[in-house]
């Protein structure tokens, strides 16, 4: 399944992050902010279970959250996301996947992976902004999956069709969250319009 989250904040942060002339601390910050919106959705059917509890009126019975949430960013832009989840799930786990995408192949390579041991019994979160020919996204969770994971969702800031198309092919059963589907990639796999390189862009480095 994929969910496109066409939400007015969401699309108005979007908007200056798209903006060429926004620096990386704007940049950042309303990617964080964008981050947390997201949060707030992909989180909305997070399995619970009853508890009982006395408030200072009454004993009654209630509702806490029944998984372990675990957050695995795609270095390095995933990790752009990062804070403004654990903003909202602040018990969430961390692991790591370092993968680039070689700019003439457009093949991504692994070079890192580091994950909690709970993969099997969490929800994961494996998290990107770019979704561009979706090669790095299959990858990543291709390795969650090889380590256990069931439970997975993948979630991008910025899809191009062509990704959502392999993605959805590659793994039919992991729901997919955007928060902008874009128009194509272009002849060197960037999303068009999206926002350039979001690695360089949150981190400064171009
Ligand atoms: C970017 C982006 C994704 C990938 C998307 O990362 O953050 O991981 O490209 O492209 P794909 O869907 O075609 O695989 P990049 O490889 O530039 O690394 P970086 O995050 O370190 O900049
Ligand atoms: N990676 C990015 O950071 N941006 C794109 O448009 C495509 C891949």
């Amino acid at each position: 399944m994929v969910t496109v989250l066409n939400h007015p904040l969401i699309t108005h942060k979007l908007t200056y992050m798209r903006m060429e002339e926004t620096g990386h601390k704007d940049f950042r910050e309303n990617l964080d902010e964008i981050a947390s919106l997201m949060a707030y959705e992909v989180c909305r059917d997070l399995p619970m279970k009853d508890i009982t509890i006395k408030t200072p009126m009454a004993e009654c019975v209630t509702q806490v959250l029944d998984t372990e949430v675990i957050l695995v960013p795609i270095l390095r832009a995933g990790m752009g996301l990062v804070n403004g989840i654990l903003d909202l799930v602040p018990t969430a786990k961390v692991g790591f996947i370092g993968l680039y995408r070689d700019e003439e192949t457009l093949e991504p390579h692994e070079y890192f992976a580091k994950f909690p041991k709970e993969l099997e019994d969490s929800v994961v979160l494996v998290l990107d902004p770019m979704l561009a020919t979706g090669g790095s996204a299959i990858a990543a969770v291709n390795m969650v999956k090889k380590r256990g994971a069931k439970n997975i969702r993948m979630v991008c800031l910025v899809g191009a069709p062509e990704g959502v198309a392999a993605f959805e092919k590659a793994h039919p059963d992991v729901d997919l969250y955007l928060a902008a589907l874009d128009d194509h990639l272009n002849d060197i796999g960037y999303i068009v319009p999206g926002l350039g390189d979001a690695g360089d862009r949150i981190y400064g480095t171009k």
